[in-house]
């Protein structure tokens, strides 16, 4: 399939950030998108390029009223060597593909978004920042556009992808950050979308963030919602303890997202002789841990924040602080190291990092 390309005026071009070293998160968007459309019997077509601009969909389109609608999140990196490395951005597409089948939507034809993704970086390759720690980010969107009331699956697709060159995710940067453990509401069950990334997710949480927010948390840590009891991830990313020589994560039972972060720090991890565990993990565990010292770090993984560390963990009111507040050992090595690969600063031995330009 051809990938028709329609450049913006020159009139139409935005201005672009002065202070690329000031950049923040999600505000900012690029030049151009790219869109293609599906249709049941007809499969995907009019993959395009074109000027960044406002959708038009029927105001019955099923995506508004029936919540069909998948995302995902990855990012462009701008190399020493001034190229442009994409990391793992196949996983995010076949993810995206995971959750399409889970929410009844059309699986994306991947070859093509990911060929429309690269093209549509190269147009808007300017915009790519260039300060430490910043990168482009990538937003592949796939909606239900189809104009119809009643529940099942719409017939009718819009895949889309839009840029934003992004700083640090959190004003605290690698400052560690603050987090509420939550007991009243649930993010995703076993057996629902927790493992998706559907839209739907993200508004399950926001009431219990604005709670958190209140008592002076960045982010929610979410229990499992059977009995409140074991820690699955926070708000945008997967969450790692370090109790003594062991490193621990929630395992992927369906509830809490595959992070590819996750993925490749657990790897990493490995390699460098330490235990991983992909195992239920109590707040028990973790608060009996901390009193008695043995919780070492404590760190979330994600693609917008790289590797946060955690410095306070607050639990039915009670504060409990991790490494002295500081960022530990095994967080600052990650950090150092996954940026290092995805910034094409040292060799990738896992074959992760891709050139596009
Ligand atoms: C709920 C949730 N968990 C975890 C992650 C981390 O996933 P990844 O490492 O693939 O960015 C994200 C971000 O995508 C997320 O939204």
């Amino acid at each position: 399939m051809e990938i028709m390309v329609t450049p913006s005026r020159e009139d139409q071009l935005k201005e672009k950030p002065e202070d690329d070293s000031r950049l923040g998160f999600g505000d900012i968007f690029t030049d151009h998108m790219f869109l293609m459309d599906y249709q049941t019997g007809r499969g995907w077509f009019n993959p395009r390029i074109e000027p960044y601009h406002h959708l038009a969909i029927d105001p019955a389109a099923m995506a508004l009223h029936y919540g069909q609608e998948l995302f995902e999140g990855l990012k462009a990196y701008r190399g020493p060597d001034n190229g442009i490395y994409l990391f793992r951005a196949r996983d995010n597409f076949e993810r995206l593909n995971k959750g399409a089948r889970r929410l009844a939507m059309a699986e994306v034809d991947i070859g093509v978004a990911m060929e429309g993704m690269k093209k549509l970086i190269l147009l808007d390759q300017e915009w790519i920042p260039r300060s430490p720690g910043t990168s482009l980010y990538i937003r592949p969107t796939l909606i239900a556009t189809e104009a119809h009331l009643g529940v099942r699956p719409a017939h009718e697709y819009l895949f889309f992808i839009i840029l934003g060159p992004v700083g640090a995710y959190y004003k605290e940067g690698l400052n560690p950050v603050k987090i509420c453990a939550e007991d009243q509401y649930v993010r995703a069950a076993v057996g629902g979308t927790g493992n998706t990334k559907s839209a739907g997710n993200y508004a399950a949480s926001l009431l219990a963030a604005e709670k958190a927010y209140k008592k002076g948390c960045t982010q929610v840590l979410w229990l499992d919602a059977r009995e409140r009891k074991y820690v699955e991830e926070v708000g945008t990313m997967n969450m790692f303890f370090v109790i003594e020589d062991e490193v621990i994560t929630a395992p992927l039972t369906g509830s809490i997202l595959p992070g590819i972060t996750r993925d490749s720090v657990i790897r990493m991890i490995k390699d460098w002789g330490i235990k991983v565990s992909e195992r239920a993990l109590s707040m028990d565990e973790i608060i009996a841990a901390a009193k008695d010292g043995r919780l070492r770090e404590a760190f979330g993984t994600g693609t917008a924040t790289v590797i946060s560390p955690v410095g306070q963990i607050l639990y039915k009111d009670e504060e409990y602080v991790v490494a002295g507040g500081e960022m530990g050992e095994i967080s600052q090595r990650l950090y150092r190291e996954i940026m290092a690969i995805q910034y094409a600063r040292k060799e990738d031995p896992y074959g992760w990092i891709e050139r596009i330009g």
